[in-house]
């Protein structure tokens, strides 16, 4: 993200609230729907991709590829055929975009060189590397182990990849490449990833589990095909915790994507006392979609570690906020990986805990939340980051004061319309 200078003042509800939300469509999916519709040759349909910019940073990098992006359809000649991109590719402010372009270009025959913004240029890319690498990728990125980073295309040989990480994206990376080598490929990494790539390569007939995390990527075209997608839980998350902090306060999810790898908050909540309840209504190409209704209680502190964390990765920062506000303490382990996403995570979110009037501390892969604070109000930098910005709105909801947030505009990354959404929920009477 830019530097921003967007500063917007929130005022949570004086009563408890009770609503229904559809959520933006889910990010992680859209970038996969439509980098597979990109890889296919011939026509396919992505319905209800998300909003945001990260989503329109893989639209505009497969455009320059030579894929037509329109909404719903895709028309691509085939990642054969894509074009050499005159210029480097710039992924924004979005590492899934990046790093799955990494994988995905790994076979062509030229060089792509590949940047970000500010934040994304900060952020490890040396992990790509070795996975792709074991397929016969040529990737290097700076000295320091961040972009740009310069995929030489190559022909590539099928190979057993394990990932001491368990990242989708990195995952995701290695499959596309895998599906344009010379033989199989397997997967493999520690739990808790979302496998949104592999239960739709499986779905399509180019892959098969092996074991619980391993995966195994036979090559082949990609198929077009058409991709419903459902609302992003990870943008629910936030509606879903504004709700838990009002005793008497509910919101009802319609149509979110409930893969497993998605839904620790869900599971965290419910561990911190808010009633969670979730009904699978049906799935897109194997990975199941349900509503999701929350009510309010009085939440207690929990303790947060291990395949945990990982599936809860993206909302931790979302969970603190909860906690501070919470009875007794909370401790988040295992997160390491915090400090490596759009900001570092651990500083950010313990900032903002304490501008607001809460107590938290980082830990080397966490953090330690004391809890039983009642938020102020204040001022809240959201960091140049989406996931701070609308976690802080959600401290609003339950704070005794105004909540201002530089940067605000950090939300467009993911949800453009969130501030609307929020303030309408809570502005929704029972
Ligand atoms: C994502 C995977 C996760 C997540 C990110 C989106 C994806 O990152 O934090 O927001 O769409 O594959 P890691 O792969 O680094 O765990």
């Amino acid at each position: 993200m830019m530097p921003s200078v967007v500063q917007v003042a929130l005022t949570g509800p004086d009563a408890p609230f009770s609503g229904e939300l559809s959520l933006p469509g889910d990010k992680s999916m859209s970038h996969r729907a439509l980098l597979l519709a990109g890889m296919a040759h011939g026509t396919s349909r992505i319905v209800g991709r998300g909003p945001g910019t990260d989503v329109a940073a893989t639209e505009q990098a497969l455009t320059l590829l030579g894929v037509h992006v329109g909404d719903p359809v895709v028309t691509s000649p085939g990642v054969a055929d894509w074009s050499e991109p005159p210029v480097p590719i710039d992924a924004g402010n979005s590492g899934t975009t990046l790093r799955l372009l990494a994988g995905a270009l790994a076979a062509r025959p030229y060089t792509t060189t590949l940047v970000g913004d500010e934040s994304l240029m900060r952020r490890p890319m040396r992990r790509l590397v070795d996975p792709l690498g074991a397929l016969g990728a040529r990737i290097t990125v700076a000295d320091d182990g961040t972009a740009p980073v310069t995929v030489a295309g190559t022909s590539l040989r099928g190979a057993t990849v394990r990932l001491g990480l368990a990242s989708a994206q990195l995952r995701t990376a290695v499959a596309l490449a895998a599906l344009q080598a010379e033989g199989p490929s397997e997967i493999d990494s520690p739990p808790g990833f979302r496998d949104h790539t592999e239960r739709w390569l499986a779905g399509l007939g180019l892959g098969r589990w092996i074991s619980s995390t391993a995966f195994r990527v036979e090559p082949g075209p990609v198929p077009p095909t058409e991709f419903r997608l459902p609302g992003d839980p990870s943008s629910a998350a936030y509606p879903a915790a504004a709700a838990a902090l009002v005793p008497g306060a509910s919101v009802h999810l319609v149509g979110v994507s409930l893969n497993p790898g998605r839904t620790g908050f869900f599971d965290v909540l419910e561990e911190m006392g808010a009633s969670v309840v979730r009904t699978v209504t049906g799935a897109v190409h194997g990975d199941p979609i349900g509503d999701v209704t929350v009510r309010g209680a009085a939440l207690r502190g929990v303790h947060v570690r291990g395949v945990r964390s990982v599936r809860a990765l993206d909302e931790l920062p979302l969970i603190a906020v909860l906690a501070a506000a919470a009875s007794g303490e909370t401790r988040i382990r295992d997160a390491a990986e915090l400090a490596a996403k759009e900001s570092d995570r651990i500083a950010a979110t313990v900032a903002l805990i304490r501008a607001l009037g809460g107590d938290a501390d980082p830990t080397e892969d966490g953090m330690v939340i004391a809890g039983s604070a009642r938020y102020r109000g204040g001022m809240v930098d959201a960091a140049g980051d989406h996931r701070i910005a609308m976690a802080a709105a959600v401290a609003a909801t339950a704070a005794d004061g105004p909540v201002t947030i530089a940067g605000f505009d950090a939300v467009d990354v993911s949800w453009p319309g969130f501030r609307t959404t929020l303030e309408g929920l809570w502005s929704s009477s029972p």
